[in-house]
């Protein structure tokens, strides 16, 4: 497992928690803020952002992505998501299924997720361990280059 120095933890926190403000969620009223932390130490941060057509919302944890391969990275190491457990008691915020298969396109299995909320630092994980014999562009035949 990728092993995450207090300072990278805590910044990782602070983004996310900025992100989080961030947040629009009028619909579910479920604000998160992430941030992945990428294999060049940077920060890449992101918020939930809903659509009145439900479906086409978008996850904090996607956007902390796009966030990331704008920035011209494609690997990460890991990412903190901070979520609204806190003030609505249903426990720690882990990224839904679909955002486990997009941090696969850019983590190894060994990625680091941790979750969080407005008060603290909750679990950590593996992707392995969230998205277990998982598929990604490691599977796919190489291609030529675009
Ligand atoms: N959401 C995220 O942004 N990330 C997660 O890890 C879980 C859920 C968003 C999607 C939607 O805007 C709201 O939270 C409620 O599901």
């Amino acid at each position: 497992m990728f092993n995450l120095t207090q300072t990278q933890q805590q910044d990782l926190l602070t983004a996310a928690r900025l992100a989080r403000a961030q947040a629009y969620a009028p619909y579910s009223g479920y604000r998160v803020g992430a941030a992945v932390l990428d294999d060049q130490g940077r920060i890449h941060a992101g918020c939930n952002v809903e659509n009145a057509a439900y479906p086409e919302g978008l996850c904090a944890e996607a956007a902390a992505l796009a966030a990331m391969v704008l920035a011209g990275t494609t690997r990460a190491h890991a990412v903190l998501v901070v979520g609204s457990g806190d003030e609505t008691g249903a426990g720690w915020t882990t990224p839904c299924g679909g955002c486990r298969q997009k941090l696969r396109e850019f983590g190894s299995p060994d990625l680091v997720i941790i979750s969080a909320n407005g008060a603290a630092i909750g679990p950590s994980f593996t992707l392995a361990q969230l998205l277990p014999d998982s598929f990604g562009p490691d599977h796919l035949p190489p291609r030529l280059p675009d």
